[in-house]
């Protein structure tokens, strides 16, 4: 049985999408997969676009495919864009900037699949904490999300069937539909990915050391009591060390893990010593680049989540 809440998006995405086809974003999260499901299920003709930006974590751009391909088969488009994205971020250090560039290369990206599919509506994930966040009805802005604040003028009907949601909500519908199995427990991954996770400017080099470094914050934390939320960062700081008998300059990679129902606010994750020791030991061995590994002991507020 579908829930009051259910019925009542299904309803109104109806409304808003009328007759016209749709491309749907998705991102491999649980958001753009229940907007893009609940898009399919007003009877819509709906196309599911996933854009590989080549800032995306180990093994998920071919994990996410595979996932989309058996939901959405024929409907199912994959653009291989890595090359578009490092180019359109190349020289760019600001935060602000390098998500608005990022917005703008996925809008263009849709555009373009929905001018070769005939569509005029693009269906995103937008939630609730991502508008508050990038500011509007008298709130300061925080950050640009991409799928908000950062999103150019496009010629595409927007419809967001999720935006009065929180994340707690969209599991429990997630589940309701009985659709994206395992996804419901996935952490959340911002829609600009690694990007925002090495400061300054970004290279496909610091996105290799990025994802690296993450792969083995995940492997270790995997193995615990799983924190809300946990990645790793790159900064552009220099640091002395020694590996061997030489004395190195490396760069630093933070850890951070959060523990959030939300992502509106959290409080660091009080993770065990001998799990930060076993992520720092793999990351100084496995990565030659990096000597030195801190661990982010912030809450939300003040700092937020992501680093930029
Ligand atoms: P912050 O860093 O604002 O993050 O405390 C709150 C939650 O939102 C995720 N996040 C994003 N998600 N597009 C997204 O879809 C974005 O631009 C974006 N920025 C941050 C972040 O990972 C955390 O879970």
């Amino acid at each position: 049985m579908r829930s009051l809440l259910m019925n009542e998006i299904l309803e109104k995405t109806r409304e808003e999408i009328g007759n016209k086809k749709v491309i749907a974003a998705v991102s491999g999260g649980g958001d753009s997969t229940l907007a893009a499901h609940i898009a399919r299920e007003t009877g819509a003709e709906v196309f599911a676009v996933f854009v590989d930006s080549g800032l995306l974590r180990e093994g998920e751009a071919e994990r996410t495919e595979k996932y989309y391909r058996e939901i959405f088969r024929d409907n199912f488009v994959f653009v291989d864009a890595g090359k578009e994205f490092f180019e359109a971020l190349k020289g760019v250090i600001d935060p602000e900037e390098k998500r608005k560039r990022i917005g703008k290369k996925f809008v263009e990206i849709f555009e373009r699949i929905a001018k070769e599919k005939g569509a005029e509506v693009l269906v995103q994930g937008t939630i609730a904490p991502d508008w508050i966040e990038s500011g509007g009805q008298g709130r300061d802005r925080i950050k640009s999300h991409h799928n908000v604040g950062g999103m150019p003028e496009t010629f595409l009907k927007v419809v967001e069937p999720l935006r009065d949601l929180y994340k707690d909500e969209v599991r429990e519908l997630l589940k309701q539909e009985g659709i994206g199995s395992g996804l419901e427990d996935k952490q959340p991954f911002p829609g600009p990915g690694l990007a925002v996770r090495v400061l300054g400017e970004v290279t496909e080099e610091k996105i290799r050391v990025v994802r690296k470094a993450n792969a083995i914050v995940e492997e270790v934390l995997d193995r615990s009591k799983k924190p809300w939320q946990y990645f790793a960062v790159l900064l552009p700081v220099k640091s002395t060390g020694v590996k061997g008998d030489e004395r190195v300059y490396g760069v630093t990679i933070v850890i951070r893990a959060i523990d959030s129902t939300d992502g509106m606010s959290g409080s660091f994750s009080r993770i065990p010593y001998d799990l930060l020791e076993e992520m720092s030991s793999r990351i100084t061995r496995e990565i030659p680049e990096c000597n030195r590994v801190v661990y982010d002991v912030t809450n939300k507020p003040p700092a937020t989540i992501e680093w930029e």
